[in-house]
């Protein structure tokens, strides 16, 4: 073909997109858009969504400007800065008495999501089952599906959300190669007590079964102290922990977190992450660096949400809806049978529309969509927001 008779077939060709096979078929928008989307339209007060509507320490932005000012605007190593990653392992030594190496063992992530994906897809085989226990944050189920495994799923106690370690056992198989846990707990606010990690660590020692522990509300517990597995040198050697700067420092869209892993784990993870983001953007690693040299920052934090948590459950305590405890995180539960026996879902799309007020139904975060009417709603707001949703609420 002349390159003249090329032109002519371009211009004569319809222009065409592959079809793809989803390698997601089930995925759709999430729960979490579509009540955003339609508090916004309603002008509803948006408890949907788990994120605050305050800004972060003008200290925090201070910090990042002087690193982007100071010059700090080009990559960065690989697994992160190393006086983050210090600082990292400065804090969780000092706090649950685990020492990581920052240099081998400590890597920062754009966000816990992209973490728990990586641990994933860097310890996860095709063919692999790995146990998740629901209700769960959303993004498990499909990264365990990206790594070509079976996600297993196996309910916490109903009403309770403890873990149920004979369900959990009897789903364990010799293709069992990962199991995911998150305390404290989103949705449901619970968190795993010191005896759960025992009985944990006690049914995991026969087995190869690597643990990816969601810990990104760890700095908000209001019943005991947080329960890392980082305390349990039994459990952290088979652990990849993740938390997340975005939720201890009210800046959910920075989206940076980190993971830490004993060596032969992380060896693997940062050959994942390498070929993923490569490493997290260097301002903001500089920023929180800084910021986090002081540690009541992170301290505070538990009593700064546990004020947040008294005030709205004291305010539900006047309405028709029954709070569930909440011992951590900044989500509250509240069991609205007394007010509807609509299902969850269309609960929240009417709480919404009609009273003004979003919350996200339990069932969105069961993969079989169990129903106990229950809704969610996230107290990571002013005080002035709660408020004012407590008026609606009070109306019900
Ligand atoms: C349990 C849990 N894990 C992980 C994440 C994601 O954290 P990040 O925003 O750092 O990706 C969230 C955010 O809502 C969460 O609730």
């Amino acid at each position: 073909m002349s390159a003249l008779e090329r032109e002519a077939a371009a211009n004569d060709a319809k222009p065409h997109t592959p079809p793809v096979e989803s390698r997601l078929p089930a995925v759709g928008t999430t729960i979490f858009t579509v009540m955003s989307a339609l508090a916004q339209q309603h002008g509803a007060v948006n408890l949907g969504q788990g994120f605050p509507d305050f800004d972060c320490d003008p200290g925090l932005v201070d910090a990042v400007e002087a690193a982007m000012r100071g010059g700090h605007n080009q990559y960065p190593p690989m697994a992160g800065l190393p006086l983050l990653r210090e600082r990292v392992a400065a804090k969780i030594e000092s706090l649950y008495g685990h020492r990581y190496d920052p240099g081998e063992e400590i890597t920062i992530t754009a966000g816990a999501t992209q973490a728990i994906l990586t641990a994933i897809l860097a310890l996860v085989r095709a063919g692999d089952e790995v146990i998740v226990l629901d209700p769960c944050y959303d993004s498990y189920d499909p990264n365990i599906r990206l790594a070509g495994a079976t996600p297993v799923h196996v309910p916490l106690k109903p009403g309770r959300f403890v873990a149920d370690f004979d369900a959990i056992a009897a789903a364990i198989t010799p293709r069992t190669r990962a199991l995911v846990i998150n305390s404290p707990h989103n949705p449901s606010g619970t968190v795993w007590s010191r005896a759960d990690m025992l009985r944990l660590a006690e049914m995991l020692r026969p087995t190869e079964i690597i643990l990816v522990s969601d810990e990104v509300y760890e700095h908000m517990v209001y019943a005991g102290e947080h329960q890392s597995v980082a305390r349990f040198p039994e459990l952290a050697a088979r652990s990849v922990v993740v938390s997340s700067f975005g939720k201890t420092y009210h800046v959910t869209g920075w989206k940076i977190a980190y993971a830490a892993a004993p060596a032969p784990l992380s060896v693997e993870f940062r050959k994942v992450h390498q070929f993923n983001v490569f490493t997290v953007n260097t301002p903001m690693q500089h920023g929180i660096a800084s910021f986090m040299a002081d540690a009541s920052h992170h301290l505070g934090l538990s009593a700064f949400y546990r004020a947040k948590r008294d005030r709205f459950r004291a305010g539900l305590g006047r309405t028709r809806l029954r709070a569930l405890p909440c011992d951590g995180t900044y989500f509250q539960c509240v069991d609205y049978s007394q007010v509807s026996d609509r299902t969850e879902a269309d609960f929240c799309r009417w709480l919404t529309t009609e009273i003004g007020v979003a919350a996200i139904p339990l069932s969105a975060f069961y993969a079989d969509a169990f129903e106990q009417r229950i809704a969610r709603f996230c107290f990571a707001k002013k005080d002035q927001t709660l408020d004012l949703a407590l008026d609606r609420l009070a109306s019900i």
